[in-house]
């Protein structure tokens, strides 16, 4: 049977307090929203279709290609919102499977099991239910004496003895198409002016349809978000289930409470994280790395046995062996390849370090194309910025590069070139050739094995 999804993302979420819609804010950064999406695609196999309202551009642009979208430009209620897809899937699929967006926690195979039960069982349609004490706002569901769902009542019009109810309805539904449709267009307008999709449950049991409710097997998934409240306990769950992911793969964490991963990040076996570490947006870590104590690191890629100590990373590459920090800064386009050292308080911006190259102490380095084994003294800068324009810096295999040395770009050494302790380089250095002084000189040739 064909099934696909509807995911309700029209509201704004008020009770968020944010000019941001409630769907796009972030959790392991990336927008609440794409998580039922993920989910509902790999539950379905078919593109799923996204009720926008609020701020529809924007959730659009979050979205892009993943999905097809239908707009409700009134939010009459979760029913109304559901209605809103008809013109697209009438005819078109056999089971539609409703997810609210504000649902980040649902996996791929708890909306499986729910998909599953729908088309085994004989029922108008199965909804996920979850046994609770914190009701957090969710409709109570009222069971008739057999045990059959009979209705559900949302918390703002249960009664005390309703409001007793440990059965919550959690959100997600997969309906018999062809029932679903016919069905919404009885539902009436609430007190609350608003039409309830969850009135779909009285108006069956009516009709003497079934609708099957099954308990969640991890009540955890059902965390829905309403508040910044919710979405930081959301957001500390999603972060445990990663983390958890992450050390069944082969990583060490001292201290997973403490080690932020985003939902994208990769990490290969036996590499450690240390605490108070942050891998985010696109990070690629290899195998047998040490990452951390203290690391932030953003959109980056990092090789086999690195080590990342106490130092920020954003856009930033490291090829293999490669030992940075502590306090090291990495910006964007810094490369360092194999075997580079760099110790504390140096900053690398859109430069290469060739293989072996040291930079032990503070320095900058930035436009700057640097060969294999060349040894930056302590203090050297780049000066690649007249105020106007940036220029690059180029330095050839095995130069050393004195204490103190400024490196006014444009500007070249050559192969085995060295520089004198507060050199103030204006002009080329040729190959294995020292210079020093302010403004630097050369003062003699070098050995080519020096
Ligand atoms: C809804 C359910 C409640 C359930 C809870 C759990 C209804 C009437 N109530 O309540 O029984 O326990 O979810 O998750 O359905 N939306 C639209 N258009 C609208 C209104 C809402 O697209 O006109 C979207 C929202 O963006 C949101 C989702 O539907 O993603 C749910 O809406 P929300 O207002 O959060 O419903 P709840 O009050 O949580
Ligand atoms: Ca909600």
């Amino acid at each position: 049977m064909k099934s696909t999804a509807v995911i309700l993302a029209a509201g704004q979420g008020t009770r968020m307090k944010s000019s941001t819609p409630k769907i796009l804010h972030p959790l392991a950064g990336q927008p609440m929203i794409t998580y039922p999406v993920e989910a509902a695609t790999r539950a379905t196999s078919e593109i799923p279709v996204v009720v926008v309202g609020h701020q529809a551009d924007e959730v659009r642009a979050a979205l892009g290609e993943a999905c097809r979208f239908v707009v409700q430009a009134e939010q009459l209620g979760t029913g109304h919102a559901v209605q809103q897809a008809e013109d697209q899937l009438a005819g078109q699929t056999d089971l539609v499977l409703v997810i609210n967006g504000d649902l980040p926690l649902l996996t791929g195979d708890t909306l499986d099991r729910l998909v599953l039960t729908q088309t085994t069982g004989r029922a108008a349609f199965t909804m996920l239910t979850r046994l609770t004490d914190q009701s957090r706002g969710f409709g109570r569901v009222v069971r008739d004496t057999s045990g059959e769902v009979m209705k559900i009542v949302e918390e703002s019009q249960a009664t005390p003895e309703q409001l007793a109810i440990r059965e919550l309805n959690v959100g997600a539904y997969c309906f018999a198409a062809d029932w679903l449709w016919e069905a919404l267009r009885g539902i009436k307008v609430s007190p609350k002016g608003e039409f309830f999709l969850t009135d779909l449950v009285e108006i069956a049991f009516e009709g003497g349809d079934r609708v099957q409710g099954i308990p969640i097997e991890d009540p955890s998934e059902a965390l829905g978000i309403n508040n910044r409240v919710h979405l930081a306990e959301v957001e500390a769950a999603l972060r445990r289930r990663i983390n958890r992911r992450w050390m069944e793969a082969g990583v060490t964490m001292i201290d997973p409470e403490s080690t932020y991963i985003d939902a994208r990040a990769t990490i290969g076996e036996d590499t450690e994280i240390w605490p108070n570490t942050y891998l985010l947006g696109d990070t690629a870590i290899g195998e047998g790395c040490r990452i951390g104590p203290n690391s932030y690191v953003v959109d980056s890629k990092i090789g086999d046995r690195c080590i990342v100590l106490a130092s920020f990373m954003e856009g930033a590459r490291l090829e293999n062996d490669v030992d940075i920090g502590p306090f090291a800064r990495l910006r964007k386009g810094a490369h360092l390849k194999d075997g580079v050292h760099m110790g504390n308080f140096g900053e690398v911006k859109n430069s290469v370090l060739g293989p072996g190259t040291k930079v032990g102490h503070f320095s900058y380095i930035g436009d700057a194309t640097i060969g294999p084994r060349v040894n930056i003294g302590a203090g050297t800068i780049t000066c690649n910025y007249d105020g106007k324009n940036k220029f690059h810096t180029e330095i050839e295999e095995g130069a050393f590069i004195g204490s103190d040395t400024m490196l006014v770009a444009p500007v070249k050494l050559g192969k085995g070139a060295n520089t004198g302790a507060g050199a103030v380089v204006t002009k080329d250095i040729p190959a294995h050739t020292l210079a020093a002084g302010v403004p630097a000189r050369v003062i003699r040739k070098l050995d080519e094995d020096d």
